[in-house]
């Protein structure tokens, strides 16, 4: 339960709209979107802005409550899943802030949607280059907490090199605003680097300057069928070679992946006559007005059709075309939610250890899970593979405990990972999913060291507590 009089205090910080206590309204903030782990929750918390946002986490923390921030719920790692205190969601911090063409800045609120911010820089003239499935619900302040990748992080990095600065609200309520957007600004640490990967452990972002890039005018698109991950490799590579900087993506699929999107996204369409074992989704792009980049992507096609590296292809020949590529690409969460239970690992290696680490990683997957499917998606040129094994739904009822089962499988597969060299987390970060995993396979002066920054920022340990930092470590 909680206090009556914190109860008070909350709603004149935020007024009735700011603070649900009702379990029927606050369910879909104690559950994860695949609906794999519910946690509970005191209050939810929706501060409209920065200052009821830092007037409500006061009067929380003050009272040694622990704080849960959430942003659209999108995560794989269960990060936004309370297990006690309140929830304070940033849906309701929607506005923009400002917007600097000039300087290829657009400065917004935490709660802001990717695919809003999509459509602002659009308005510039320009584009956001963060491209993955949960556009339409993934938050801004969720997505520099998560230091979300996706589809384009090749060209442009991940959500941390997007940023040039932060709003946060910390534990005992302050506000530090980074939101200057300088690009070159020397006077220490970078606590705007600092809580871009943090999962709220550090500080609650509430705002955030983001860093645009010009729009693409000419782009082409290609949708590959290939045999093996090799000849994937060897195409990617002599993709990048002959475009340099203009690869925009370089996605793999492979067939089973492929065949839970056309199974169960009912709009998608697949260009190929057949789905070949593995998918490579290429695009390639540039500013520039009016480049035949189509031509030079069929030149380098051809001489991997006379080598035969590839077995079918399909280049993009309108808008409409290359939009279906990306949303068949982007549907695969989607899907696989519907189709089992999918214990999605998102494991990076070097780019030339892929196919040894999957070759090992089936050898594992056969012997110790062979009522499984493996599936995979792979930002290639990343080397991060999201290597699947894929339960079917009754299957997965059967086993008694879940999450030992679920956890059977990726200490399975990240030791198949470490010992191709590789890291346990690329890109959807640790939640409440992987702490033990930080404990076992992180080294552990690196653990230390976070630690200690935890323990000076968030003494009490009141920001998303049993997120990211294994218990033993604090
Ligand atoms: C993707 C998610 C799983 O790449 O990260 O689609
Ligand atoms: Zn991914």
């Amino acid at each position: 339960m909680i206090a009556e009089g914190l109860l008070r205090e909350l709603s004149e910080i935020l007024g009735p709209k700011g603070l649900l206590t009702d379990p029927e309204d606050m369910a879909p903030f104690v559950t994860d979107f695949r609906n794999r782990r519910t946690g509970r929750a005191l209050a939810v918390l929706l501060p409209a802005t920065t200052q009821e946002a830092s007037l409500a986490v006061r009067a929380v923390t003050s009272r040694k409550i622990p704080i849960f921030p959430q942003g659209g719920n999108t995560g794989l790692c269960y990060g936004a899943v309370p297990t006690d205190g309140v929830v304070l969601g940033l849906k309701r911090m929607r506005s923009l802030r400002e917007a600097d063409g000039r300087s290829g800045l657009l400065s917004v609120d935490a709660g802001v949607t990717l695919a809003e911010v999509h459509l602002q820089a659009e308005k510039l003239g320009m584009q956001f280059p963060l491209y993955l499935g949960s556009e339409g619900t993934a938050q801004i302040g969720g997505l520099i907490s998560t230091n979300a990748g996706g589809t384009g992080v090749l060209r442009y990095g991940s959500m941390r090199d997007l940023i040039a600065g932060v709003e946060v609200v910390l534990a005992d309520g302050k506000v530090l605003n980074e939101m200057a957007g300088l690009r070159k600004n020397n006077t220490g640490y970078s606590i705007t680097q600092l809580v871009a990967g943090a999962e709220g452990t550090l500080g609650i972002v509430t705002g955030a300057v983001l860093r645009l890039a010009p729009r693409m005018s000419s782009r082409a698109h290609a949708w590959l069928g290939l045999d093996t991950i090799e000849a994937a490799l060897e195409v990617g590579s002599r993709v990048r070679k002959a475009f340099g900087a203009q690869v925009e993506a370089l996605e793999l699929v492979d067939r089973a992946e492929a065949s839970y999107v056309v199974r169960h996204i009912p709009d998608v369409r697949m260009p190929l006559s057949e789905l070949p074992p593995y998918s490579l989704m290429i695009e390639v792009a540039s500013p520039g007005v009016g480049e035949d980049l189509t031509t030079q992507l069929e030149n380098v096609m051809a001489s991997a059709m006379d080598d035969a590296l590839v077995v079918d292809a399909v280049i993009a020949k309108s808008e409409k075309q290359a939009h279906e590529i990306w949303h068949f690409r982007h549907s695969v969460t989607e899907a696989n939610k519907i189709n089992g239970i999918g214990v999605v690992l998102d494991t990076s290696v070097r780019p030339s250890a892929i196919p040894d680490f999957v070759a090992h990683a089936d050898r594992v997957t056969a012997e110790r899970f062979p009522e499984a499917e493996r599936a995979i998606v792979a930002h290639l040129a990343d080397g991060n593979v999201h290597y699947i094994v894929m339960f079917p739904h009754d299957v997965w009822s059967s086993y008694p405990d879940k999450m030992a089962k679920e956890l059977e499988v990726e200490e399975a597969i990240h030791d198949v990972c470490a010992a191709h060299g590789g890291s346990f987390s690329a890109e959807h970060g640790i939640g409440r999913k992987l702490t033990g995993e930080m404990q076992r396979l992180l080294d552990p002066v690196r653990l230390d060291v976070m630690s200690r920054i935890k323990q000076a920022l968030d003494p009490e340990g009141l920001l998303n507590p049993g997120a990211l930092l294994p218990k033993a470590s604090l």
